[in-house]
């Protein structure tokens, strides 16, 4: 069975959405760079071991990213979920990690990377938005993207129900990512594309509200 490190830095509903979906892996250990993240308590709930380690403590993002690879390395795990992670990562860490590492980002990559998603969503008076699984690499919200959901953005939404709506994808996809990483099904081209071992062009790397496959 493969091993699972998860790094969080908050609410880790994404966490939840992992330990309660039954996938074939051993989560190891949840690590979070803010020791007050109520995730770590969900962790906990789970039998799950937790480690804090507080950026704020260190003097650089390079002695922080060392002592952070040296707590995730304990595990030696196969895979590396960045579940609400947010923290920009050096490159050297990036690069230890390279094909191992996946994140869950809040748009439909390569659209809006960064944060505050919703917001610029709203401003721009996008129609259709929503969320992505992709591997991590050394530009942030970028990387070969392993699946997307989309949601339609309503007239009258805010920031919190478009948000709403996307987080509910999130724990979709994210899950669904995990289990195919697991499966070794996750085959990412010399173009950097993902495709799905075993299973039709693309098919169920996309959940919208016009073609749900789940
Ligand atoms: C999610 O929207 C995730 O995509 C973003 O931060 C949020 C974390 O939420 N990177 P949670 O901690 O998983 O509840």
């Amino acid at each position: 069975m493969k091993t699972v490190v998860a790094l969080i830095s908050g609410r880790g509903s994404n966490l939840e959405a992992i330990l309660e979906a039954g996938l074939p892996v051993r989560i190891a250990a949840v690590i979070s760079n803010n020791p007050q993240a109520p995730g770590l308590a969900i962790a906990r709930a789970h039998g799950v071991p937790t480690a804090a380690l507080d950026h704020r403590r260190f003097p650089d993002r390079e002695t922080f990213d060392q002592a952070l690879a040296e707590q995730i390395d304990r595990h030696r795990p196969d895979l590396v979920v960045l579940a609400g992670f947010m923290r920009i990562l050096t490159d050297t860490f990036v690069n230890r990690y390279r094909g191992r590492m996946i994140n869950i980002h809040p748009s439909l990559l390569p659209a809006y990377p960064g944060l505050d998603t919703h917001a610029e969503v709203l401003r721009d008076g996008v129609k259709i938005h929503g969320c992505t699984v992709h591997f991590v690499t050394p530009k942030v919200d970028h990387g070969p993207i392993i699946v997307q959901a989309a949601v339609p953005v309503r007239s009258g939404d805010s920031e919190a129900t478009l948000a709403a709506r996307v987080l509910e994808q999130e724990h979709r996809i994210l899950p669904r990512a995990i289990r195919w990483f697991a499966e070794g099904r996750l085959a990412v081209g010399e173009d950097g594309v993902v495709n799905l071992i075993g299973q039709g062009l693309s098919q169920g790397q996309l959940i919208s509200p016009w073609d749900d496959e789940t």
